[in-house]
């Protein structure tokens, strides 16, 4: 690690450079390093004394089990199996080149027992725990600094059993942030599907820090083109009431891929996260170059949110064929004065939206701070978004675009949208800027030009081509191109 110029490096470069980005490649599958991978060593739970009764406690096969079978994971990683049956355990802990395969009708419980989930260090993006000062508590199935991690199955469950955790934030009894189901932190080779998640005590699915640019030497060559976590085919469930229960937020996380997932939960979808205001700008772990494909799902927050914890900085997201419906929001943007960062470079196509109140709503004044000593004059900075090919039935408003006085949300690109709403004022903006066309109904005041020809590069990913060939002076541009 000490040579700070590889041979990595430089075809890193060159593949940046070259026409070999993802758009190019236009492939829509996510790229893995190794989902099909058989395992040349297998146990299974049972072995290791776990009873699948739904009441004996199995924290200690787990962790047995996962400790024996470290010793494959310089020959080719090894298979933990869970059979059929009601595996009740507490968090445990993850290895490198791991697959936890659950099969049909296995069930993994979570402990209803809040000293089965131990207490952890905060992030340090985050600063102390989201919901409460201090620690919080682990993840049921926990990872970290891992390679080659498989969690699968043939639609197997992992069931939080999160509603005594939802009681306890309710009546004010927790003492430490709630936890997650699934936490990796600071892994690569990360696939997770073909599974159901139920009833997380709080966010499903969270990978941090698991980037790119914490991996090194071989490995590094072996992942560079390659997803650092993909979630492919999982149904992700919990009541619309639950608080807090995120489907998955990827967090100061890049080279993520979400593809053919069904979330139907308590809040947003998928919300892309990177750290809270003074601890997310000093950590400054970013979350770039994450790609969702055909997502169904509904919630009484938002399909696709971005922040509003965005402090490390957001870019390069690109979301296509989501279809929300039953919802509150379709597309959002959260952020405060304070947070600082960034969110730019995101591009949203092919979204179908029905019964939803919002289909695009930007909050500039999201509020939330850990604690008092965020900066209000650390404002983030938004701008390059396009959001198009939308359209919707029976929605509420088209657009509530709040930006931040002084601070206008820039580039904000709208195309070929055309919404179904009841409202009599679909669009409400302030402090936003950008364009749009083929827009219905008819856009708010700050985003009614029509990009002109050498305009076109302030917005994202927006190929002239598709955009408005009704507009006259375009035609007329293109004809002299
Ligand atoms: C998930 O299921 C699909 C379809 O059955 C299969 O092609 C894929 O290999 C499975 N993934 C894993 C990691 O087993
Ligand atoms: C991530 O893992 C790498 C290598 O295992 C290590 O050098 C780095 O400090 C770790 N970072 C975090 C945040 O755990
Ligand atoms: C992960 O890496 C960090 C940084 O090197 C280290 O502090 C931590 O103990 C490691 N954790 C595990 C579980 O390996
Ligand atoms: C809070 O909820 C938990 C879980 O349902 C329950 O055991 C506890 O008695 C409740 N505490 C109070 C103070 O209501
Ligand atoms: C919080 O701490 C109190 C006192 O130690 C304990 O009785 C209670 O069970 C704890 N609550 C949770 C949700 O762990
Ligand atoms: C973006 O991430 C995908 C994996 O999701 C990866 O295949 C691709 O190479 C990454 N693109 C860049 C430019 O890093
Ligand atoms: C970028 O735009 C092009 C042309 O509109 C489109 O084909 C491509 O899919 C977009 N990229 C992504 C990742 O959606
Ligand atoms: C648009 O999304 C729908 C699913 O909502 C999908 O069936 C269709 O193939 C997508 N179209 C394109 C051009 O990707
Ligand atoms: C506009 O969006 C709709 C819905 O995604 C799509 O079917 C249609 O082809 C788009 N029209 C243009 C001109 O791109
Ligand atoms: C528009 O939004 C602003 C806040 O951003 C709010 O004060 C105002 O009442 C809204 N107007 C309408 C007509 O909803």
């Amino acid at each position: 690690m000490t040579r700070s110029f590889t041979l990595v490096d430089v075809l890193l470069v060159l593949a940046l450079l070259s026409d070999a980005s993802w758009a190019a490649k236009g492939n829509s599958c996510c790229k893995q390093t190794n989902s099909g991978e058989i395992r040349p060593h297998s146990v299974s739970i049972t072995e290791f004394g776990a009873v699948g009764d739904g009441s004996t406690l199995n924290t200690k096969a787990f962790q047995n089990a996962i400790f024996y079978l470290n010793s494959f994971a310089d020959k080719g990683g090894a298979k933990l199996f869970v059979p059929a049956g009601q595996w009740l355990t507490g968090s445990f802990d993850l290895i490198s080149h791991l697959t936890l395969w659950l099969d049909k009708d296995a069930v993994i419980l979570g402990s209803t027992n809040s000293n089965d989930w131990p207490v952890v260090d905060p992030l340090p993006s985050y600063g102390r725990g989201r919901e409460l000062p201090g620690g919080r508590h682990r993840s049921l199935i926990y990872g970290r600094n891992l390679t080659d991690v498989i969690i699968t199955g043939n639609n197997g469950i992992i069931d939080g059993q999160g509603d005594i955790w939802w009681n306890w934030f309710w009546n004010g009894s927790l003492n430490y942030t709630r936890p997650h189901l699934v936490e990796l932190m600071n892994s690569t080779g990360v696939v997770i599907s073909n599974l159901t998640f139920l009833n997380s005590p709080f966010w499903t699915i969270h990978p941090v820090y698991c980037s790119f640019y914490e991996v090194g030497g071989e490995l590094r060559l072996f992942f560079w083109m390659n997803s650092q976590v993909t979630v492919q085919n999982v149904r992700i469930l919990a009541p619309h009431d639950s608080p807090n229960t995120d489907g998955i937020d990827p967090d100061s996380s890049d080279n993520v891929c979400i593809e053919d997932c069904y979330i139907s939960t308590g809040d947003d979808l998928i919300a892309i996260k990177s750290g809270w205001d003074e601890y997310g700008t000093t950590y400054g772990r970013p979350s770039t170059n994450i790609t969702i494909r055909r997502l169904i799902g509904e919630t009484q927050s938002a399909g696709i949110a971005i922040g509003s914890e965005m402090s490390g900085g957001v870019s390069q997201v690109y979301a296509e064929s989501l279809q929300f419906f039953n919802s509150r929001t379709g597309i959002s943007i959260k952020t405060s004065p304070g947070r600082g960062g960034y969110v730019r470079d995101i591009y949203i196509s092919n979204v179908t939206l029905a019964n939803v109140d919002i289909a695009i709503r930007f909050i500039g004044h999201y509020g939330e701070h850990p604690d008092k000593f965020y900066d209000p004059n650390d404002l983030p900075s938004i701008g390059r978004i396009t959001i198009k090919d939308v359209i919707g039935e029976n929605i509420k408003f088209a657009g509530l675009l709040e930006g931040i006085k002084g601070d206008d949300f820039l580039n904000i690109c709208l195309s070929n949208i055309t919404l179904h709403v009841t409202s009599d004022s679909p669009w409400n903006c302030s402090y936003i800027q950008g364009y749009s066309d083929l827009v219905y109904p008819k856009t708010c005041e700050p985003l009614k030009e029509i990009v002109s020809p050498e305009q076109y590069s302030e917005c994202y990913n927006l190929s002239r081509h598709l955009w408005s060939s009704s507009n006259q002076n375009r035609g007329a541009w293109l004809r002299s191109w």
